[in-house]
């Protein structure tokens, strides 16, 4: 593509400055800087207002080096969030964030899949592990992640159960889990006696400890000894979110 006169260009903004996001976002401009894509970032400061943010948007919109613009979540709360990604150009929307690309993802009809869920199914496929017929229990229902994961699964025919914070006997419904994905925020949460034998366990959570370090919403040491198959926390589900970025500006730079 680039001998052809083009290079995959991809722009990231970030409102304020959460650590977490910082992370994140320097993870996405090194993979890009790695395999050759074109890309820039937008840091702007907490302050920054709606208006401000929604003519960057704009402006990325029509420019013609940009194929996908993600703007990292969460954003300062006096940006609506929902205002913001419903300005991204469905075409250029390569978190699949915007109503157009959500939409099409529930019908099975999509160009872009959501980068964690799509990871994850990624992980799941190249493990070999068979999805049809299984039970999977998704914890979490975030549009960013549980619900799209839940979507997805269901695609693969999955038997998929979503579980949140209102559920009753969460411990009993991830023990009938084959697939247990968890994404809930909150570290080390799941022990062993959420998880059946032999289950395979995807932890989507990315934790810092009071002594700084970086675990997930699984406590791994517990529940690994009793998995099929489990993602640690660095270095599991992070990785493929960033791959699955890249794949999608990939996919928007042939469609533009
Ligand atoms: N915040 C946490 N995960 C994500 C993600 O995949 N995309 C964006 N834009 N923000 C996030």
């Amino acid at each position: 593509m680039k001998e052809a006169g083009k290079t995959p260009g991809l722009a990231v903004i970030i409102v304020g400055d959460n650590p977490a996001s910082r992370v994140y976002v320097n993870n996405k401009k090194k993979t890009c800087a790695e395999i050759g894509m074109y890309s820039e970032e937008y840091a702007l400061p907490e302050e920054t207002t709606q208006d401000e943010l929604l003519e960057l948007v704009n402006t990325l919109n029509k420019k013609a080096d940009i194929h996908g613009i993600l703007v990292q979540l969460p954003l300062p709360g006096h940006i609506d969030e929902k205002t913001v990604l419903n300005a991204i150009l469905p075409e250029k929307d390569v978190d699949a964030f915007h109503p157009v690309n959500v939409g099409k993802i529930m019908i099975g009809d999509f160009d872009f899949l959501p980068c964690t869920p799509a990871g994850i199914m990624e992980l799941i496929a190249e493990s070999g592990i068979e999805l049809e017929g299984k039970n999977c229990v998704v914890v979490g229902r975030s549009n960013i992640v549980g619900k799209p994961m839940a979507m997805l699964l269901l695609h693969k025919n999955a038997t998929v159960t979503i579980c949140h914070s209102k559920t009753k006997n969460l411990k009993e419904i991830c023990k009938t889990a084959d697939v247990l994905v968890v994404a809930v925020g909150r570290a080390q949460m799941i022990n062993d006696e959420y998880v059946k034998d032999g289950a395979v366990v995807i932890d989507v959570g990315m934790n810092r400890l009071e002594d700084k370090k970086l675990v997930g919403d699984v406590d791994f040491d517990s529940v690994a000894p009793h998995t099929a198959a489990i993602t640690p926390v660095p270095g599991g589900v992070g990785p493929m979110t960033i791959v699955t970025l890249m794949k999608n500006t990939l996919t928007a730079a042939k469609k533009l």
